[in-house]
């Protein structure tokens, strides 16, 4: 099989720096990569195929999933593109089935699937918080429930997409969520800590070219408040999480377990001030009529 060079990935800005990490970074292994058929989690599920990892995709969409992985097959790595819907833990088992049977046991198990919306409380149904918890926290669980059988111990390792970690207007579902997922993978990083298995989340700033990005920054000027609102003074690229992430899953990281790393350009740090003033300027922190 060829090896497929880091620097072939599409994800890769102009100007950013090629791959830092040794092309077999993590040859022989096989990563479940939930969310993987676009935006970050495809830019993790291309690097960790360019670094020689076997990759299973697994979304919702089942012909995104097959794209994802054939573009990565094309390119010269090893994947499959499997679909389930996270909420789902029957199909999550099933899917986790048929990856193991096609690539065998996992190393890497990437919880990333998530949904978003920007909406108040008060402009949010019970069934849209609701399923923006499904997705983000029950399904995170589910992914490491089913997978976790199959991850391989000593030296297996768990990586959850987290989001923010500070209050944001617009995003109580999601920030609630979220921090079910930090807890989740700190607890966890104590539970199988003698096990050998390491548990983690990354935290991503404003990453560009996303879904979630476009959603929550639709034009030019609220893009470039955003931009302005990290101290690094731009948006992330996916690359940039696919960095941290081949980090923390590698034995670089072999001594770092419980961590929620903000990938964010200082963002957080700032908190959820530049949000609020959004969130002003929309008109929407008026008292009660
Ligand atoms: N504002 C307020 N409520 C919204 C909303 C919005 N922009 N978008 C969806 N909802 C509500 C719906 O109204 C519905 O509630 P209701 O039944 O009371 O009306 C509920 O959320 C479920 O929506 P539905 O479209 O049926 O769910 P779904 O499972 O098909 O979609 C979502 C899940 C809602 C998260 C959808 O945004 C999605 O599929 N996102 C996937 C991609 C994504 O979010 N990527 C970004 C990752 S950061």
């Amino acid at each position: 099989m060829t090896q497929m060079p880091p620097h072939s990935l599409g994800t890769l800005a102009p100007g950013t720096p090629q791959s830092t990490f040794r092309p077999d970074l993590l040859a022989g292994k096989h990563a479940l990569i939930t969310g993987g058929g676009s935006g970050i989690n495809l830019g993790i599920a291309q690097s960790f195929a360019a670094h020689g990892c076997a990759v299973t995709i697994l979304g919702r969409n089942l012909d995104k999933a097959q794209a994802a992985a054939r573009g990565i097959v094309d390119a010269g790595g090893r994947a499959l593109g499997v679909s389930a819907d996270v909420r789902d833990y029957p199909a999550m088992q099933a899917a986790v089935a048929r990856a193991v049977g096609a690539f065998g046991d996992f190393d890497i198990v990437l919880a990333g699937a998530a949904g978003n919306f920007p909406a108040p409380v008060d402009g949010i149904s019970p069934n849209g918080f609701r399923t923006v918890v499904e997705i983000d926290l029950i399904g995170t669980y589910h992914t490491i429930k089913a997978a976790g059988p199959h991850l391989n111990a000593p030296g297996g390792t768990v990586l959850s997409i987290s989001a923010y970690g500070i209050p944001v207007p617009m995003q109580a579902h999601v920030v609630a969520a979220k921090a079910g997922v930090d807890m989740l993978t700190r607890t966890l990083a104590i539970e199988w800590g003698l096990r050998g298995i390491r548990v983690n989340a990354i935290v991503p700033g404003p990453i560009d070219g996303t879904e979630g990005m476009a959603r929550l920054a639709p034009d030019e000027a609220s893009r470039s408040r955003v931009a302005g609102s990290v101290p690094l003074g731009r948006m992330g690229v996916p690359q940039d999480i696919a960095n941290a992430a081949l980090f923390l899953v590698s034995d670089a990281a072999s001594y770092v377990t419980g961590v929620i790393l903000p990938v964010d350009g200082g963002q957080n740090m700032l908190g959820g001030a530049p949000q609020y003033q959004t969130y002003q300027q929309m008109g929407l922190a008026q008292p009660k009529p």
